[in-house]
């Protein structure tokens, strides 16, 4: 069985899901780190040389992928869960776990991360305020699929960890 982190850029997916591997001795994979490492592409230069829609493909062909592996903790890209049946796939194969946070306190933690998100980095702060108020809006439908939702700046390991075990047997 395996776990699947969604939310937005910033809510904590990758902290969030090394912890949680860490607990559950399950093996830890970040969808982004792996697609870098196969292609040996930054994110960003994925975008940039591709563009988007070539992202697109290869992150969904790779989450595919990736959920065929057993004990494993993927934390997902912000945009993952939001593209093709993406939310379909990842409930069918694993438990899935919404990191949900405020639009306020997501400004908050990206103000000072822009530099590594393409979708983000040309952003002056009142346009990043917006776009994420605006995006949020148009994600949080996908991302409320979830299996379960998890208030991301209050998160505790061990309790998340023995909440997933007493509502999943599989994952014990
Ligand atoms: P994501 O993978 O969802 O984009 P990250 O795990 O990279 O998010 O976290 C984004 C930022 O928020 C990082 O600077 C990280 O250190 C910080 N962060 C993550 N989880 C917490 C937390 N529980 N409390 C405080 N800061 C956190
Ligand atoms: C994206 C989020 C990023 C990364 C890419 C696109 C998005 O991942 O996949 O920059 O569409 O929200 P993080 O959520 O880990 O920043």
């Amino acid at each position: 069985m395996r776990i699947v982190l969604i939310g937005f850029m910033g809510s904590g997916k990758t902290s969030t899901g090394k912890a949680l591997a860490e607990k559950m001795g399950f093996e830890f994979a970040d969808l982004d780190r792996v697609i870098e490492s196969e292609t040996q592409s930054t994110i960003a230069e994925l975008f940039k040389d591709q563009g988007e829609q070539t992202f697109r493909k290869l992150e969904y062909d790779t989450l595919n992928r990736l959920l065929k592996k057993d004990s494993l903790v993927l934390s997902t890209g912000g945009g993952t869960a939001c593209f093709f049946n993406a939310m379909e796939t990842i409930n069918k194969n694993s438990v899935s776990v919404y990191l949900k946070m405020s639009a306020d306190s997501l400004f908050n933690r990206l103000v000072n991360e822009r530099s590594k998100r393409p979708l983000i980095k040309d952003l002056g702060e009142k346009e990043l305020r917006h776009f994420i108020s605006e995006l949020l809006f148009i994600r949080e439908p996908y991302y409320n699929k979830a299996h379960y939702k998890v208030k991301a700046k209050e998160i505790q390991i061990g309790a998340l960890v023995d909440f997933l075990r007493q509502e999943n047997q599989q994952l014990v």
